[in-house]
C-alpha cells in the first residue's frame, strides 16, 4: 500500500508493538526508541505478554535498554505451548478490539509472536514481522513453527540476512512484502557496547580478558534429556579445568539440573541469568562462546568472537558463512573435538554481515511510515 508523504495534519499511526520473552526485548528496544523520535507520525502502544516475568528475565532488560514501561501487561506467565499461546490470543484480542491499532508489530519467534499475530490477522489488522524468513528446517523446534506461521500471514516481512528473503520467496511470499533491513538486535548491541565496556563484570567474576569461555543452554534438545545433560556437563567440566567456563543458567535449565542431576552442580562457574549489559561485557572479552541460543550466534558474529553452536542446525546461516559461528551439533564427543580445535586456532576473522550497522530500526520505521501514511 504505497502512499504519498504524510502531512502534519494526518493523525498518527496507532501501532501496537508486542514483546513477550527475553530475546524479544533487545529487538523491541531500538524500535520503541525510533517511534519515540517520531511522535507526530506514530502513537505506539507497547504490550508485554508476560511470557517471561522474572526480574532477571524481563524487568532488568527494560531498565538496562531504556524500554518504556509497557502500556499493558497481559501477565500470561509460564505453561505448555498450547496454554501459553492460547492465553496470549485470548488476552490480546479484546485489547486489539479496544485500541484499534492500524498495525501490529511483532519480533522474533517466540510463542507470544505467533499468538499476537494470529489474534491481529483474524481481526484484519495487518502485521509487521521483524526478523522474518529465518528457517532452521527443523520442525521439532517450537520456534520454527512460530516463524513459518507468523511469516505466512504477515503483511511486512523485515529480514536480517539474504537467506531469509530466499526462504520467503520459495514459500510464495510476494516480493513486495519483503524488506531487507538489517538486524535490530545488532542496533541494540552497538548502542550499548560502550556502556557494557565500562562494567567490571569480567574482574568481578575473577576472570581475565580472553581467559574464559561463556556458556548458555536452554533448548529442549540439550536440557530435557538427563543423559544428554550429564554428558554435556562432563565435556564442559573438562574445558573448565583449563579455561574457566561462565554459565549464566536459564530458569528452564536450572529446573532440568535439579530434576535430572539430582541437584548435583555442574563443575562450571554458574551464575543466575545476567542482565543485558553484564552479559554483553562477558561476550566482548570471551575466548569462545558455546551456546544453543539463536541471538547469541548473531551477537558473537557482530563482535568477532568465536562461537560454537550446540545445535544441529541454524536459522541464521550468515553467522557461519560470514561470521564466527560453527555449528557443532549436540553430540558431546563432537563438541569436545570442536573445542580442542578452536583452542589451537587463532581468533576467527569473520566480517559483520551487510546492514548489521545499527540502523535497522530506522529503516523499518521509515518503511512503515511510508506505507501506512495514507491509511
Ligand atoms: C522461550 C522461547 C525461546 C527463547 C527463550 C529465551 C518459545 C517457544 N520459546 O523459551 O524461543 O529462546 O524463551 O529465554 O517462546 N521461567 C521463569 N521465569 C521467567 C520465564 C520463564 O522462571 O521469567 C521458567 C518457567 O519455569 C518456564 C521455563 O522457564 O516454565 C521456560 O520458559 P518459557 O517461556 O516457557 O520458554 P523458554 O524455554 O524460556
Amino acid at each position: 500500500m504505497p502512499s504519498p508523504t504524510r502531512s502534519k495534519a494526518d493523525p498518527p499511526i496507532r501501532l501496537l508493538a508486542v514483546a513477550g520473552a527475553r530475546p524479544n526485548f533487545m529487538k523491541i528496544a531500538p524500535l520503541m526508541n525510533e517511534f519515540a523520535k517520531r511522535t507526530s507520525s506514530f502513537e505506539p502502544i507497547l504490550v508485554h505478554t508476560g511470557q517471561h516475568y522474572d526480574k532477571a528475565m524481563s524487568d532488568s532488560f527494560f531498565r538496562d535498554l531504556g524500554i518504556p514501561e509497557p502500556d499493558v501487561n497481559l501477565g500470561v506467565g509460564s505453561g505448555s505451548h498450547g496454554y501459553q499461546t492460547a492465553q496470549v490470543l485470548m488476552k490480546i484480542e479484546p485489547l486489539l478490539i479496544e485500541r484499534k491499532p492500524h498495525v501490529v508489530l511483532v519480533v522474533g519467534d517466540v510463542n507470544s509472536t505467533l499468538a499476537a499475530t494470529l489474534a491481529a490477522v483474524k481481526l484484519q489488522i495487518p502485521v509487521a514481522h521483524v526478523e522474518a524468513g529465518l528457517r532452521s528446517w527443523d520442525r521439532e523446534m517450537p520456534e520454527e513453527i512460530n516463524r513459518v506461521l507468523t511469516d505466512s500471514v504477515s503483511r511486512w516481512l523485515f529480514t536480517t540476512e539474504a537467506a531469509a528473503e530466499t526462504n520467503l520467496l520459495r514459500e510464495g511470499v510476494p516480493a513486495e512484502r519483503i524488506h531487507f533491513v538489517g538486524n535490530v538486535m545488532i542496533d541494540t548491541l552497538l548502542a550499548h557496547r560502550e556502556r557494557a565496556l565500562a562494567l567490571d563484570t569480567v574482574e568481578r567474576l575473577g576472570l581475565t580478558p580472553q581467559g574464559y569461555a561463556v556458556l548458555t543452554l536452554h533448548r529442549p534438545s540439550n536440557v530435557d534429556s538427563p543423559d544428554q545433560l550429564r554428558r554435556l556437563f562432563e565435556v564442559l567440566g573438562r574445558l573448565h579445568a583449563e579455561l574457566p567456563v561462565v554459565f549464566p543458567v536459564h530458569p528452564r535449565t536450572a529446573k532440568a539440573i535439579e530434576q535430572h542431576l539430582g541437584g548435583a552442580k555442574p563443575k562450571l562457574l554458574m551464575t543466575a541469568p545476567l542482565g543485558y549489559l553484564d552479559f554483553l561485557r562477558l561476550l566482548i572479552d570471551a575466548q569462545m562462546v558455546l551456546t544453543d541460543s539463536g541471538g547469541i550466534q548473531e551477537e558473537t558474529t557482530a563482535l568477532g568472537v568465536a562461537c560454537l553452536t550446540l545445535r544441529d542446525s541454524t536459522e541464521r546461516p550468515v553467522t557461519v558463512t560470514e561470521g564466527t559461528n560453527t555449528i557443532v551439533g549436540t553430540d558431546p564427543i563432537a563438541i569436545e573435538k570442536a573445542i580442542e580445535q578452536l583452542r589451537r586456532s587463532p581468533r576467527p576473522k569473520g566480517r559483520r554481515p551487510a546492514l548489521w550497522d545499527g540502523c535497522a530500526a530506522t529503516r523499518i520505521v521509515d518503511i512503515l511510515e511510508r506505507d501506512l501514511g495514507n491509511f
